[in-house]
């Protein structure tokens, strides 16, 4: 085993990798558990990501088929229910950690110079995990999925200026049709991922470089 690590070491150099990244004591005052949250942050996401292509597996996204997919998710697919459920549990529990994760930035003063652009790239990841509940929530594709996207992408309409396009960009339409749930699905299992993977490598990266902040 070691023989090949070293093997595989010499022509990728991973430990050097994850000395140079990772390998770094934590400063005391970060040792507050107040501290885990956007790392709790991120293993939520990492839960997301997971249980999320398995339901990928089987869900369809079509209005004829997407309910009843569900339905043979939760019924007939062997841990169906268990993982539709961990992805139902886990996006509620990503939103309430990224607040609280940013109420902990917020409250060490940890947003000050230089991190201010930290802050901002998180105030994105904010608006990306927002996004990907709302575009979820449509895709079960039942009567409250449906009203619920209906009055969300109503609202849209209210932006001044831009309003009504905005909300016919987002439905692909003047009304909450299959084209709707074809672009939500799309944003969720695609273009929400990788936008996400952006930010919180530009995240994780600011982190690293300018360190964890001080104490207050
Ligand atoms: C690569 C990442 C992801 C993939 C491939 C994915 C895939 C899916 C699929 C296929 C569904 C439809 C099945 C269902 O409704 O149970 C779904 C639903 C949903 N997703 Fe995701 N997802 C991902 C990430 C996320 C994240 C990060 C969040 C939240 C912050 C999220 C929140 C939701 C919600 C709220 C639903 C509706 C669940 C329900 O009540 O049934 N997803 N997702
Ligand atoms: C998906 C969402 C997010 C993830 C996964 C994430 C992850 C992390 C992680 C792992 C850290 C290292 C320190 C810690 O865990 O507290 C961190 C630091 C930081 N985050 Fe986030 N974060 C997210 C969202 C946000 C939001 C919404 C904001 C603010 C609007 C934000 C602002 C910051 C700042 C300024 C730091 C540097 C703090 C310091 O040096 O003490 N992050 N983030």
């Amino acid at each position: 085993m070691s023989r090949l690590s070293n093997w595989l070491d010499g022509r990728f150099p991973y430990s050097r990798m994850y000395r140079d990244f990772a390998a770094h004591p934590v400063p005391p005052h970060a040792r507050n558990p107040i501290y885990c949250l956007g790392g709790l942050t991120f293993l939520t996401f990492g839960i997301q990501v997971i249980t999320g292509v398995f339901l990928a597996f089987y869900y369809q996204p079509t209005p004829e088929r997407a309910y009843g997919s569900i339905e043979f998710i939760m019924t007939q697919v062997r841990f169906g229910a268990f993982v539709r459920s961990v992805h139902h549990y886990a996006a509620n529990l990503m939103v309430i950690l990224v607040v609280l994760h940013m109420l902990r930035v917020f409250y060490t003063g940890s947003f000050k110079k230089p991190r201010e652009l930290n802050w901002v790239a998180g105030s994105f990841l904010l608006l990306i995990t927002l996004a990907f509940g709302f575009t979820g929530y449509l895709l079960p594709w039942d009567q409250v999925a449906y009203w619920a996207s209906t009055v969300g992408t109503e609202i849209m309409r209210g932006t001044p200026l831009v309003g009504k396009l905005l909300m016919v960009l987002t439905r692909g339409g003047l009304k909450v049709t299959e084209h709707t749930l074809g672009r939500f699905f799309a944003l969720h299992i695609l273009v929400l991922p990788l936008v996400a993977l952006i930010f919180l490598a530009a995240h994780f990266i600011m982190v690293r470089v300018q360190g964890i902040a001080d104490e207050l």
